[in-house]
């Protein structure tokens, strides 16, 4: 979601600055471009070297530097973004912002763009419950700066804490993919999956041969990582059980690695309770029945090594016909490459699934490892066809359908 997005990052003075590296990286490791602004008071906290280093980005700092080039330099920074992030926003700069300043170059790009702007405040709580910061903030709110934290804890400062500490940095990372998921409601706004403990497996399971060799399938984790993604997003609790992908872990969630269908059920049933569960992993239907302890040779026979394979256990089903633990929402995926809907219809039976997210996976669809998924939705009311989505338009549309479906807790609601 973030590959090619242009970040224009603002980093103010406050201790919180610090946090801000790991920020720059996460967003890196997703292919996001950073481009830094460090306000003079920033630079007290951090260095430009080490922001320009991991930001691979020149570190812009004056204001007249930049005017000095042939086209105004603080209005291309701020056109050529995506998105403009102030992490940490001191009270001293959500002042200056909520008055229009332009009296640096930090102000004055925050001033000159169109574009959406996240803040991610820091500072004492008593500098954040103060009057002049709650009118500041009101007014940035109003303008449509989405805010992201602070969060309740203990101050840098000795027997401080209160509200003020800044996000963390994969709070503010989920922040961002929400701003660019076209859900920015969901920063500050009320999050339809909030207090709702949710599992979600990904990816494929690897099922050993030997302590070298493997089966596997081509299931990349994108579409049950973008779901995780989403579901935090939406305020969600979420534990992400990962079989091997080369993929990030998504922000604000809880990741559980495992390699094999065996390790991830068990994952699984360790990680219940849990109010909706989505198994969207590709897990191997069988497992090599004796898993060699020792590389497997070659014989001088030549004859080929005779693998018996046996059933591995079905962890849509276990879930979805749990005796006592079963969530109220039990989501299943039905990846196929024949009679689609029919095989999605029987598994929705067989598994005591509420709802099965049906995709073709023939190889001419580029389904599996791609970026983009043609899915339908088979429950007990019927079919629905979705159209050709990416994968993380998916994750939000299949998650906004959970928060409508998920019946209420006992004792909750009329
Ligand atoms: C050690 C130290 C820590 C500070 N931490 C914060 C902070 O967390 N939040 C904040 O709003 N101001 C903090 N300040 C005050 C700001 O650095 C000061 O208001 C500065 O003018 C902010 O400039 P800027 O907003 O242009 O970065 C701190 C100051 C010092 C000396």
């Amino acid at each position: 979601m973030l590959a090619g997005k242009r970040i224009l990052l603002v980093i103010a003075g406050g201790i919180a600055a610090y946090k801000v590296l790991e920020l720059i990286r996460r967003l890196k490791e997703r292919g996001a471009g950073v481009v830094p602004i460090l306000t003079p008071a920033a630079e007290e906290f951090v260095t430009p070297l080490t922001v320009g280093a991991l930001a691979g980005e020149p570190v812009h700092r004056d204001l007249f530097d930049l005017t000095r080039e042939s086209d105004i330099g603080h209005i291309r920074l701020s056109r050529d973004a995506d998105l403009l992030v102030v992490a940490p926003a001191t009270a001293d700069l959500i002042a200056r912002m909520a008055s229009g300043f332009a009296n640096d170059l930090a102000t004055t790009a925050l001033l000159a763009t169109d574009k959406p702007v996240l803040i991610a405040p820091a500072m004492n709580p008593r500098m954040w419950d103060h009057p002049a910061t709650r009118r500041n903030m009101a007014r940035l709110v109003e303008d449509g700066v989405m805010v992201v934290g602070p969060g309740v804890g203990e101050m840098a400062e000795r027997g401080e804490a209160g509200t003020g500490r800044m996000a963390e940095p994969m709070e503010i990372l989920a922040a961002i993919e929400a701003a660019f998921s076209g859900e920015p409601a969901l920063i500050g706004g009320p999050k339809p999956l909030s207090g709702r403990r949710m599992i979600i497996t990904s990816g494929p399971t690897h099922e050993p041969i030997d302590p070298v060799r493997y089966l596997a399938n081509r299931s990349s984790g994108r579409q049950g990582h973008a779901i995780a993604a989403a579901a935090a997003r939406a305020g969600a609790e979420v534990t992400l059980v990962s079989g091997p992908v080369t993929i990030p872990d998504p922000a604000g969630v809880s990741v559980v690695p495992v390699e094999s269908a065996a390790d991830m059920l068990a994952a699984v049933e360790a990680a219940l309770p849990a109010d909706i569960a989505v198994m969207a992993a590709a897990v191997a239907d069988w497992r090599v029945a004796s898993a060699s302890e020792k590389k497997l040779k070659k014989q001088a026979s030549g004859a080929p090594p005779m693998l018996e394979l046996v059933e591995n256990p079905d962890i849509l089903a276990s879930i979805g016909r749990h005796h006592t633990l079963r969530p109220r929402l039990v989501v299943g995926f039905a990846a196929e490459t024949n009679d689609l809907i029919e095989n999605a219809r029987s598994k929705l039976e067989r598994k005591g699934a509420d709802l099965i997210v049906a995709n073709d996976v023939s190889p001419e669809t580029g389904v599996m490892g791609g970026g983009d998924n043609t899915v339908r939705l088979v429950s007990a009311a019927g079919v629905e066809d979705w159209p050709k989505l990416s994968k993380d338009e998916v994750a939000n549309r299949l998650v906004a359908r959970i928060a409508e479906l998920l019946p209420a807790p006992d004792g909750e609601g009329a």
